[in-house]
């Protein structure tokens, strides 16, 4: 179970999400992905519709298994849901609210592969997929406005990690990568030196086709299957199944 998170906005996690998953779930796995986030921006780049999801399991106790869709051969997802945003900021449960998520996954049953895409904050939604998972990916775009607050979200999840006395494993992939340029390289090295033996072996690279297909309702394998994208994410797929680092 792993969770796509990073509190900046912009970086890729629902691209990363949308992408890993389909890859996955071509190669054989079944795969279980969360749209944990108000905007539902994973749940309408599936195609699919943004009927009661994750906000019913948090806010009514709907089980995962009432709410999820089947939106591909291999793949279940839980739309965001129409009231996520009222999770957000809900009072009720005191310290329960950040376990609402892991309480449905336990018992959801096992899955083989679970991705929860987080929206771009580091609030009650966070919190719950944090908790409810125990690997998380955080995706970098290739620039240096994206390394700012990167210290910030290691800092919460560390505090996260000392309350709870156990920590996740952590991946970093590196998106909208741009080889050719001094800046994206610069920003591999420092990665590197932050986290190493932690930066996912392939850079996904800004590939245009990976912002289009969304707004089709397609994952890069159904809208161009020979771009660069879908190379990258077939492999990234592939080094998070192999733990296989740069
Ligand atoms: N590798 C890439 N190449 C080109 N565009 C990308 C790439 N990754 C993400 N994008 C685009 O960048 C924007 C932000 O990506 P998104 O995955 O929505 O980020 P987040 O979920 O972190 O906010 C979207 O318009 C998306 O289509
Ligand atoms: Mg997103």
């Amino acid at each position: 179970m792993i969770a796509v998170m990073n509190q900046k906005g912009g970086v890729g996690k629902t691209t990363t999400t949308l992408n890993m998953a389909h890859a996955l779930a071509l190669s054989g796995r079944d795969v279980t992905v969360l749209d944990m986030d108000p905007q539902a921006h994973l749940t309408t780049s599936f195609g699919a519709e943004n009927s009661a999801g994750a906000d019913a399991v948090l806010l009514e106790g709907a089980t995962i298994g009432e709410v999820e869709q089947r939106v591909r051969e291999g793949i279940r997802l839980v739309s965001a849901g129409p009231r996520l945003g009222e999770a957000e900021t809900m009072k009720a449960g005191g310290a329960q609210r950040g376990w609402l998520l892991d309480k449905a996954l336990d018992a959801a049953g096992p899955r083989e592969v679970v991705l929860v895409d987080c929206p771009p904050s580091a609030g009650l939604l966070a919190m719950n997929a944090l908790l409810a998972t125990r690997e998380v990916l955080i995706p970098v775009a290739g620039d240096y406005l994206s390394l700012h607050g990167l210290s910030r979200l290691v800092g919460i999840l560390q505090h996260i990690e000392q309350t709870l006395g156990r920590s996740s494993r952590k991946w970093v992939v590196l998106t909208r990568f741009h080889e050719r340029r001094r800046l994206a390289r610069e920003v591999k090295e420092k990665l590197l030196q932050h986290f190493p033996g932690q930066v996912l072996a392939t850079p996904v690279r800004e590939t245009v086709a990976l912002a289009e297909s969304p707004g089709f309702g397609k994952t890069i394998f159904e809208y161009q299957a020979r771009s660069n994208g879908a190379a990258d994410y077939r492999l990234l797929a592939g080094d998070l199944m192999a733990g296989r680092v740069m």
